[in-house]
């Protein structure tokens, strides 16, 4: 009788050709599992490079309902928004956030009029728009939570009115998924959904981002004392296990390739819709990394959205999302 041992047994014969390779795959990338966020700026025709993210533009909104246009044909189920705020407009309490002729909500309105069946997500939180590129309030160097929630349901509102579909709050107050559940289901916004950036880590691979929005300059300090510490794992699972019970219909980790440890916790312990991000640090290293001959640009990029597939996301936000749906079409 044979042994469930060498040479009866011999990994390599399931390697061996692309179609029992493509039969005994595992994890599958698809259309529907990515999410696109893109930035927004002021304007009429205008496409501004972003300098920290080859490749990614800030577009005016115009631009920016053609490019929805696009990942609708291609299948693309959802975009997330952000804007560029002019410095002009950016305070110290960034009440620009609840100015309902503010330009995510300006950009919302016009994509989902021209294209209703696309998902639009909008971050809350007040970092596009604070004069100290904060995601809360400031005050003597403290980040207050209660206030800054208060005006981030204000946000949350300001945007579903716009019609918002998804709101994803990234802000990491404490208690801010309840609070806003609840003001939502008051004003009669029952079937809003909440996606959290549930367990966000202060990370240096936001870095890019912060160029894009134009919060880089004005940060000051770190955003410690509100995202979470990369050394914790345990905490996540406690910040996730809060959002849910707060009222959210799925959950975010952030960033995405050094934290795919914490999206397999998630998915494993609360079977909930379990999103990724792969970051802008993520983007702009695969990106110049290919740039400069050091990694094939299409492989890697595959080889990384499977990864998240593999640890357990259901769906992941990626600035490749046109890139690779044009692959997957074809
Ligand atoms: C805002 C926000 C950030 C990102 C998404 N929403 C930056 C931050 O928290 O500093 C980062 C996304 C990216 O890096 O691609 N709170």
């Amino acid at each position: 009788m044979s042994k469930a041992q060498f040479p009866s047994i011999r990994m390599r014969r399931i390697r061996q050709t692309d179609w029992v390779r493509r039969m005994v795959a595992e994890t599958r990338l698809s259309v529907d599992d990515l999410i696109w966020p893109i930035f927004i700026r002021d304007g009429e025709n205008e496409r501004e490079p972003v300098t920290a993210m080859p490749g990614v533009d800030r577009l005016s909104i115009d631009l920016a309902v053609e490019a929805a246009k696009k990942a609708v044909d291609l299948g693309i189920p959802c975009m997330a928004l952000f804007p560029n705020t002019h410095p002009d407009k950016k305070t110290a309490d960034g009440n620009e956030a609840c100015n309902p002729e503010n330009l995510v909500c300006r950009a919302t309105q016009a994509i989902k009029s021209a294209l209703p069946d696309i998902g639009i997500l909008c971050d809350v939180a007040l970092d596009p728009y604070t004069d100290h590129g904060h995601d809360g309030l400031l005050e003597d160097n403290t980040i207050l939570n209660d206030e800054t929630v208060e005006i981030l349901t204000q946000q949350a509102l300001n945007q579903v009115e716009a019609g918002c579909d998804i709101i994803a709050p990234s802000d990491m107050m404490d208690g801010r998924i309840g609070v806003i559940r609840d003001a939502l289901e008051f004003a009669g916004h029952t079937d809003t959904l909440i996606m959290a950036y549930a367990a966000k880590y202060a990370s240096a691979f936001y870095g890019p981002f912060r160029d894009a929005v134009g919060s880089g300059d004005r940060l000051k300090g770190d955003k410690k004392t509100y995202q979470m510490n990369p050394a914790n794992s345990d905490e996540a699972i406690r910040e996730i296990a809060l959002d849910i019970a707060e009222g959210a219909d799925m959950v975010m980790v952030k960033p995405g390739m050094p934290y795919l440890d914490i999206v397999r916790r998630v998915k494993d312990n609360f079977h909930i819709p379990t999103f990724a991000y792969q970051v802008s640090g993520e983007y702009s290293m695969i990106s110049n990394a290919a740039e400069q001959g050091l990694i094939d640009r299409q492989s890697a990029i595959f080889e990384s959205l499977l990864g998240f597939k593999r640890a357990g996301a259901d769906g992941i936000l990626t600035y490749f999302a046109i890139e690779v749906a044009e692959i997957l079409n074809s």
